[in-house]
Order: structure tokens, then sequence, then C-alpha cells
């Protein structure tokens, strides 16, 4: 078989990324230099660990735990607050120039939404992912936003009349109909829709002290055991919207990377891979990527997406 050109770059709401594999929000996010060493190592963007305006310590440790099939975390959205994240996306830029940066942001509130929307332009972020579904911080009583009827529409609004940059509505799997909330934010003006944030929460016990892992009990559900989860909801998002998906949920592999696509979704998003493979997961997925073009004569990313659907 002839070698072909393979063309990896994908153009997402006009911000053209070197290849689909982005890094997720919530790992390696928070500085500089970890997204550059990000980039470095074959990312094709990052997404920067959410922030609101103020900062927040998040909850105690254990914050993490693994099991057979996954990680659970309760970081409870630990960040430095929008100065400190403004300032490192503008470092980030000046190393970089060429590699898309999302900016994630949070609100436990339609005003604090607003007040964070408002400083969003004065950032060189390319993109704004607007995480209204974090499972595990106490202040998000009763449930995050994404899971309360209207809720979604109405920060959507709130955020799009206060910022130029197009913004990705990420949503929780923690609903009984996904396809009815993403068509409320597409309907609401969300340029792009992410897929999905941790599930849950789960807990796992320690049976020799008979209490749960974690600090606060129970935590968000990531990595390998979610992934079936999340192409199903891409692909189910995928038939009901128009616009583009990033699809998110335990993968680690070029070939979980390729269903994610053919799922629906124009770029991947990988988080908890990074802990169980390392930083050197981005090259790997891309290489694998490639890999499957070539051997199936694919050459380009575009050609794939929705693919499961024909
Ligand atoms: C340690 C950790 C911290 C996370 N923090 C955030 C966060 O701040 N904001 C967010 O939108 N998602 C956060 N997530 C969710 C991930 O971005 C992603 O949606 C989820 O983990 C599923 O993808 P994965 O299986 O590749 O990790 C976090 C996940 C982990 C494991």
């Amino acid at each position: 078989m002839s070698k072909q050109k393979i063309d990896s770059r994908v153009n997402f709401l006009g911000v053209e990324f070197p290849n689909p594999i982005v890094l997720s929000s919530g790992i390696l996010g928070m500085t500089a230099t970890s997204m550059e060493k990000v980039i470095t190592s074959g990312a094709g963007g990052v997404t920067t660990k959410s922030t609101n305006i103020s900062g927040r310590d998040g909850n105690p440790c254990p914050k993490v735990i693994t099991y057979e099939a996954g990680m659970l975390n309760c970081y409870g959205l630990t960040n430095a607050g929008f100065l400190n994240e403004k300032n490192e996306i503008k470092e980030l830029k000046q190393r970089r120039p060429e590699n898309p940066v999302i900016i994630s942001i949070f609100g436990f509130s339609l005003e604090e939404f607003e007040q964070i929307a408002k400083k969003l332009d004065q950032t060189q972020a390319d993109l704004v992912e607007v995480n209204i579904s974090c499972p595990n911080v106490k202040e998000e009583t009763p449930k995050p936003f994404a899971c309360l009827t209207g809720m979604p529409r109405q920060v959507v609004k709130l955020v799009k009349k206060n910022t130029k940059k197009p913004i990705i509505v990420k949503l929780s799997p923690n609903v009984t109909d996904i396809v009815a909330i993403a068509k409320e934010v597409e309907d609401a003006g969300a340029d792009a829709i992410s897929a999905i944030n941790t599930l849950g929460p789960g807990m796992v016990i320690n049976i020799e002290a008979k209490r749960p892992v974690l600090s606060v009990g129970s935590g968000g559900i990531s990595g390998p055991a979610i992934r079936p989860l999340a192409v199903r909801m891409i692909y189910d998002v995928y038939q009901a919207v128009k616009i583009p998906l990033v699809g998110i949920g335990g993968v680690t592999t070029g070939r979980d990377a390729l269903e994610m696509i053919m799922a629906g979704a124009e770029l991947v998003g990988v988080g908890s891979g990074v802990y169980y493979q390392g930083i050197d997961i981005f090259a790997k997925i891309n290489q694998e990527i490639r890999k499957w073009m070539q051997k199936n004569q694919v050459k380009s990313i575009a050609e794939l997406v929705g693919a499961a659907h024909r």
C-alpha cells in the first residue's frame, strides 16, 4: 500500500487544532508550564482547570482513588482564581501561540457565571468551556446546573451575552435524557458541546478502615469504565444537534479516540488517561490514529466524524 498524506488537523469553531486530541479540564491545566508540557507531548490543544472568579481550595485529601476499571476524584473544583488563570494563559500563548487554549469556567450561581463571563474577553483563550456539570461539589446542591431543568439555558444565555468568544458547554452524564439538555443548550446559543463530565458520584470503601476512601466520601467516576457511556451519549447527541462536539470519557488509545470521532466528536478529550499512562499518551494516541488512517486509506479526520451513523 502506498504511503498517503494524512491530514490530522481539525478546524473547530474556526480555530485550527493540529490534531484532534485535547487535554480535558482538571488534569495538568493549572499552569503555563504544565500545559506547555502537554502540548510538547503531542496534544492538539489544552483545556484549563475549571476556574471561578475567586479561586477555591476544594476538598481535603485523599481526593483521588483508582480502582480496577477507572478512578474517582473529589477535587471539588480546586483552582487559583480567574486572574491567575488569565496570566497562565497569557504566558502559554507567548510560548506556544499556535496551539489552541480552551478556558474552562464555572460558577455556583447565575451571578457568578455572569461575573466571570464578563471578563473572558480579557483572556487570550481561543474558546471557552462552560462547566455546568461537576458532580462532587457540595455548594452545587441539590445538583449541578446541567442536571436542573431550565438552568443550562439560563447559564448559556448569560455567558453568550457577556463574551464574544465561542462557548462549548460541558454536559453531565448524570441525567435521564442528555439529548434534551443538548438541544436546550444549542437552542440557547451554545456554539459547541463537550461530553461527558465525570459520572456519579461513586464510592470506594476501605474495608479495613470500614470507611470511604475519599475525604468527602464520594467522587466523580472517570477513566475506561465510563467510555461506553460517553460514546453512546456522543452518538445520541450527534444525531440531535447541529453544533460540533468534543467527546470525553475514558479515552486512552487511538482506537478509543477513533470510536469517539466515529460517534460524532470532532475533538477528543483525554483526562484520566494521563494518570494511567503519563503525558506521552497524547503522542501515542495520535500515532495510533495515524497508523489506522494509513491502513484504512483515510486522508482526513473530517472524513471520520460521525462515520458510525452512515
Ligand atoms: C482529577 C480530575 C479533575 C477534574 N477536574 C475537572 C474540572 O475542573 N472541570 C471539568 O469540567 N472537568 C473536570 N474533570 C472531568 C474531566 O475533564 C473529564 O470530563 C472526565 O474525567 C472524563 O474523562 P476521562 O475519563 O478522560 O478522565 C476532572 C477529572 C479528573 C479525573
